[in-house]
């Protein structure tokens, strides 16, 4: 198939295009560069020894994106682009409903006109809220505590709305849990701007020295050993999950939703020890107060995804903490 990557220059975006092109699938890069570097689209043909296509284009421009929907006739849309920092969501709450929810928009437009009826979008499980039960089904209750979540949720029920009135379509919603790690070589994986929002990247930041030590967010939630438990997953097993998605909208399913995550929960302790281990020294940390807003504990229930499109993740926690500590490594001021 010949595939719109939108956002495909990114942390995900990146890494799934790998995937696909392994699979013998067509890729057609479309990213405006706001957070992320041309240099990782080099990257990927890299690795790839591909040639990608790649357009610099916002894809809330209509016209824009309509040139290029008939210049290169798609067959399917993974829809990464988008802005997805909570905190920054709360202080620009506009540019994230314009942004995230437009450029939604623009495609399924496009994508009526232009008769292209597969189309994957990037959930989050951001859209579970606080949960009530665990480990987190797709049919669990769903709110949001922010903008950025909540864009989310709009843009999952403006997909139920468009699927309501044109059945044709095949579109997956996949709830990604807390993607981590970089691609084995090394030459892609996460570069955030400025100091880091997430986890990961701010542990392997201070295991470069880059920053003094870590600040965990609280020790007094009611989990295992007082820090918040997340459902880390290796970016190149979320990056297969959306092969096995368009897989799935080629035998004509209609709506899906998928969670994308291991099943396991591991604390803040517990990724720091992990990477105390490759790294080869301890992780300087401190607990300080809560973040606001967090919650204590996030899990996947990953049966759905596994019946249905045969998702399992491959890489465990070390794997995960070995290749995000390659990445970092070997790339320390990120594409710079
Ligand atoms: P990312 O910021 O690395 O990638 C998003 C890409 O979209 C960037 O390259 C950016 O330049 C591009 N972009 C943003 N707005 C655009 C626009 N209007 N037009 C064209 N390009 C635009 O983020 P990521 O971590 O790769 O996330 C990809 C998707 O997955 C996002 O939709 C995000 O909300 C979602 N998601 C991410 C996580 C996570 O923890 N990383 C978790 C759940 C869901
Ligand atoms: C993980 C754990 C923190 C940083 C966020 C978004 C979510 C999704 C994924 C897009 C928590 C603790 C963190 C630090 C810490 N993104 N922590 N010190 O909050 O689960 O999810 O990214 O959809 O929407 O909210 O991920 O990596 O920020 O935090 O102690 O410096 O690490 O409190 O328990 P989170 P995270």
């Amino acid at each position: 198939m010949k595939i719109l990557v939108t956002g495909g220059a990114g942390y995900i975006g990146t890494h799934t295009c790998i995937e696909l092109i392994q699979a013998n699938d067509e890729i057609v890069i479309v990213d405006n560069l706001s957070n992320a570097k041309y240099e990782a689209v080099k990257r990927i043909e890299q690795i790839t020894e591909t040639k990608i296509p790649f357009y610099q284009m916002d894809v809330c421009n209509y016209n824009g994106m309509e040139q290029i929907f008939k210049e290169e006739k798609f067959d399917g849309i993974i829809h990464f682009a988008g802005l997805k920092s909570v905190p920054e969501s709360v202080k620009i709450p506009l540019q994230y409903y314009a942004n995230n929810i437009n450029s939604t928009l623009v495609l399924l437009e496009l994508a009526k006109k232009y008769h292209v009826k597969n189309f994957v979008f990037s959930s989050s499980a951001t859209v579970y809220g606080n949960p009530q039960t665990l480990p987190i089904t797709e049919d669990s209750p769903l709110s949001a505590t922010n903008p950025y979540g909540r864009t989310k949720l709009f843009i999952e029920s403006i997909l139920q709305d468009f699927y309501t009135c044109n059945p044709t379509f095949n579109i997956a919603i996949l709830r990604y849990f807390n993607p981590i790690g970089a691609h084995p070589s090394g030459l892609i994986g996460e570069d955030p701007n400025g100091i880091p929002n997430n986890l990961v990247p701010y542990v392997t930041q201070v295991a470069i020295k880059k920053l003094p030590y870590l600040k965990v967010n609280g020790n007094d939630y009611p989990t295992k050993d007082g820090t918040g438990i997340r459902d880390y997953i290796h970016v190149c097993d979320l990056a297969r999950g959306h092969v096995l998605a368009l897989n799935k909208l080629k035998t004509n399913c209609g709506l899906v939703i998928y969670n994308l995550g291991t099943g396991t929960g591991y604390s803040v302790l517990e990724i720091i020890h992990a990477f105390s281990k490759v790294v080869g020294f301890d992780i300087p940390y401190q607990i300080v107060a809560r973040r606001p807003g967090d919650i204590a504990t996030c899990y996947a229930d990953p049966t759905k995804a596994y019946q249905e499109i045969g998702f399992k993740a491959k890489y465990n926690l070390n794997d995960m903490a070995r290749d995000a500590w390659n990445w970092q490594k070997k790339n320390p001021k990120g594409y710079e």
